[in-house]
């Protein structure tokens, strides 16, 4: 999705605007652009990738200690040199960056070109940059009144980031619906989508909160109110370091993060389990957990990868809390009018916290009484601010587009909600929860011993990476292992994959199996291991080609399949932590052999903030 930076200070904006512009390649874009304020305004943008606009920038002089800066991912026309931002409005007096959608933009436009405003691209940004403009000009205003006038027109929701040649020393953002960062370092402001491109310069940052703009200038931060009420500035601390957006060896953050979940898991683990004690203390749902222990349905909503969490979630809150649990697709659940009242509890899973689906499927929750809670892992996020309590997921910042340790994160965090939940609600008995409890710590050794198998699960992906198509096949919490798998594939490799759980194959893609069609089985050694031989069994008959995620020491499936990766013995209840390592690292490696561009695959965006 489109990524916004924005720097006022005493420094040179340019090279800080562009490796801001870097740091969010990661959330997909077609296009981008700068615009620096010296002398007079610089602006370049350019289709392409940041390199691109590198290029088209040259040798040209670029100095000034203002700027902007944007990755688009298309919405309001495609991508174009003319569509990419910053735009500048007619008379040059506004130039502006902006995600998000002005959903007005065509009346607005229209009422502008009554005004003898013309337009050069297909964007509802350039109508809002003109409209600034003219409320700028006519009201003989100064540029934050005229950009706070100017959004009270708007319906929709942005994230602008805008400055005036005519006052060159202020710079405005403002925020409805689409996230903003404020980053405040010595005499100089950072602005951002999100964190990323400000870590490494100042830790302390002011997260906008919803229809808040900032006036800023070198020396100073003001936050006022759509109505023009004065806001206190609250200044965080976040402690994300720039590790995590360094590449080290690794040739793709994809890799680097599957490779960093031994430690995310633990760091997700971390403060809230007591090992000698066994004690789980969640901090951010303790003042829920009576209604939590009370609950008499629990419905998760989320998309993607985050709704796969979720329905591992449901196999454990109903297996070990024994709570009832639904789980949705967040942008279904908000339009098909969901029964919810004030005894439900609506639970919200999200690695960015800003997916406009889930945000608006849990706006809707609260607005009928439900008690709202959120899993998320950015730290401030617009999810973990709309609920009453909530969980971080600590896993660090995900850059690859394809999520791989914010899902492990996720889980971790349903575990020990439906092991503690378990317990409180006499589910578990003091054994069970032990044993429990043992197992969700000894995950991160088990992930690093499955990362050991990294070159066994090269040479699967060596054998299939040619196949058109591919089957993911498991039972129990390996069912939404399947689909992650199955997602994971498709996402980065382009290969059309489904997960089905084993024993519905029968019931239709068994049509689809022949000598060329991978299918990939996760088996866990449970009471369903038997009928997932079978399954395994039908495959073969039809000449269908086997490759398994076993626990160690298995030997039938061993025999039968074409490769098998050992998963080390863990509890069903968590084995989901495990058997999703090995499909992730073959998806990456088969993306890898295919060419594609891992960490950037096409047509994705790591938030999606549009609906
Ligand atoms: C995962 O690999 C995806 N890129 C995508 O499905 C993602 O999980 C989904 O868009 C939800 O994002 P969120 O967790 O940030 O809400």
């Amino acid at each position: 999705m489109c990524g916004i930076v924005g720097y006022i200070g005493r420094q040179e904006a340019y090279p800080i605007v562009l490796e801001g512009l870097r740091r969010l390649e990661y959330r997909g874009y077609d296009s981008a652009g700068v615009s620096i304020m010296g002398d007079v305004a610089h602006t370049y943008k350019s289709k392409g990738d940041v390199q691109h606009l590198v290029a088209h920038v040259g040798s040209q002089p670029v100095q000034g200690s203002l700027g902007i800066g944007h990755t688009r991912w298309a919405t309001h026309g495609g991508p174009s040199d003319v569509n990419a931002h910053p735009h500048t409005s007619m008379n040059g007096k506004v130039v502006l960056v902006h995600n998000g959608i002005i959903e007005n933009f065509a009346d607005l436009r229209g009422r502008l070109e009554k005004r003898g405003y013309s337009f050069h691209s297909e964007t509802d940004t350039e109508v809002l940059a003109n409209l600034i403009e003219y409320i700028y000009i006519y009201g003989k205003l100064d540029l934050p009144t005229a950009v706070r006038l100017a959004l009270t027109k708007v319906v929709g929701a942005y994230g602008i980031c805008v400055y005036s040649p005519e006052e060159p020393t202020t710079m405005v953002a403002a925020r409805l619906g689409s996230p903003l960062v404020v980053g405040v370092g010595d005499g100089e402001y950072y602005v951002a989508s999100d964190a990323t491109p400000i870590s490494g310069y100042t830790q302390n940052v002011v997260m906008l909160n919803e229809g808040e703009i900032a006036i800023l200038t070198r020396d100073s931060l003001a936050l006022k109110n759509i109505k023009n009420v004065d806001l206190p500035v609250e200044i965080k601390t976040i402690d994300w370091d720039v590790e995590y957006t360094d590449l080290g060896d690794f040739e793709h953050y994809m890799l680097k993060e599957i490779y960093e979940q031994p430690r995310s898991v633990a760091d997700t683990l971390r403060g809230r389990v007591h090992a000698a004690t066994h004690e789980i203390t969640i901090g951010g749902l303790f003042s829920v957990l009576p209604r939590l222990r009370d609950a008499k349905r629990i419905i998760i909503v989320a998309c993607g990868t985050s709704w796969h969490a979720g329905l591992v979630g449901e196999y454990l809150l109903e297996g070990l809390a024994r709570i009832p649990v639904e789980v949705e697709y967040a942008s279904e659940f908000r339009y098909r009018n969901p029964i919810i009242s004030s005894e439900d509890i609506v639970l919200a899973i999200s690695q960015s916290g800003e997916t406009a689906d889930t945000l608006a499927a849990l706006k809707l929750a609260k607005s009928q009484g439900a008690l709202t809670l959120g899993i998320c892992n950015v730290v401030g996020s617009s999810i973990s601010r709309e609920t009453v309590a909530g969980v971080y997921t600590h896993a660090g910042p995900e850059i690859g587009v394809a999520s791989t340790k914010a899902f492990t994160a996720q889980v971790t965090v349903l575990t020990l909600m439906a092991i503690k939940l378990g317990q409180m609600r006499g589910a578990l008995d003091s054994e069970q929860y032990a044993e429990l409890v043992d197992e969700l710590l000894a995950i991160p050794e088990k992930i690093a011993k499955i990362l050991t198998k990294n070159e066994k699960i090269k040479e699967i992906a060596r054998k299939c990476y040619k196949a058109k198509n591919a089957l993911y096949l498991g039972r129990g919490v390996f069912f939404p292992v399947a689909l992650e798998g199955a997602l994971k594939l498709k996402e980065i490799s382009y290969i059309h994959a489904e997960g089905y759980p084993a024993a519905e194959m029968k019931h239709g893609p068994i049509a689809l199996i022949d000598e060329n069609m991978p299918v990939v089985v996760i088996a866990g050694k449970d009471r369903s291991y038997e009928k997932v031989v079978s399954n395994i069994q039908e495959v073969l008959a039809r000449k269908g080609r086997v490759f398994a995620i076993v626990t160690e020491g298995e030997t039938e499936i061993n025999e039968m399949a074409e490769s098998c990766v050992e998963i080390p013995a863990a509890h069903a209840a968590v084995e989901a932590l495990l058997g999703v390592i090995p499909l992730q690292l073959l998806s990456y490696h088969v993306a890898v052999m295919l060419g594609c561009n891992v960490d950037r695959p096409r047509n994705l965006a790591k938030s999606v903030t549009v609906e």
